[in-house]
């Protein structure tokens, strides 16, 4: 039997939103969770790096329906990413420039306001941990786009993630952050074992997630 992974492509079959401040195209990872009926598992959703929230209310708006809950992890101070993308410009320079002025926890709190399932957590993806018994079925990484904070925020998700959960990682290709494709292929080749099937699945901007579903 072989130990190599092979990761397959897939294109999206739902159209994008036109949303300037969603950078992922969360339609995406929605329609996957659809396809896998993932939320018939036990379990929440997680999110690392939800910015403005766009992409937060809209997985709230899908984990409603089935009375689950989305944790979502972000320190929510543009200024404190100093990661340099491959360009030479520093993550922070980019939220702020998206932002336009407007404050990133003003603006998260407007895109999930009345979304009672969303449990925001303020803090350094580092330095969180969940209890033994949290399950998740579905978790989506897009912080810190440096090697050693993708691989831990990997570590806070996976242990928790139930077996056909999945976890994705954005950035994986086509994106401006090296350090995360690095990083997620060391996790392949380390979790192999415990990895059931890997896609690449192409967002926004034609940026390719990498998903991984646990054995
Ligand atoms: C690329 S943005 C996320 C974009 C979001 N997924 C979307 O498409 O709307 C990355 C986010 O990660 C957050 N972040 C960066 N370093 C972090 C850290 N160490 N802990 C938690 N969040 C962090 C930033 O504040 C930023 O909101």
């Amino acid at each position: 039997m072989s130990l190599e992974l092979t990761v397959r492509r897939i294109s999206p079959r739902v159209p994008l939103q036109d949303d300037p401040d969603d950078f992922v195209g969360y339609e995406v990872l929605i329609d996957f969770m659809k396809q896998r009926v993932l939320c018939t598992l036990e379990g929440d959703i997680v999110e690392i790096g939800a910015y403005m929230g766009r992409g937060t209310a809209r997985l709230a708006n899908f984990a409603h329906t089935y009375g689950k809950k989305v944790y979502a992890i972000d320190v929510f101070d543009p200024g404190l990413d100093k990661t340099l993308s491959k360009s030479g410009i520093k993550a922070a320079d980019v939220y702020e420039a998206f932002l336009q002025g407007r404050s990133m926890l003003a603006a998260y709190r407007a895109s999930t306001r009345g979304l009672d399932n969303v449990v925001t957590i303020r803090e350094d993806s580092r330095k969180i941990s969940f209890p033994e018994e949290q399950r998740f079925v579905f978790g989506f990484i897009d912080g810190c786009h440096q090697q050693a904070y993708v691989e831990s925020d990997f570590h806070v998700i996976w242990p928790h993630l139930v077996s056909g959960g999945a976890l994705g990682l954005h950035d994986y290709k086509y994106g401006d952050w090296p350090e995360v494709t690095k990083a997620a292929d060391k996790l392949i080749h380390a979790h192999r074992r415990e990895i059931r099937e890997a896609y690449e699945l192409e967002g926004k901007y034609g940026i390719l997630s990498l998903l991984l579903v646990k054995k």
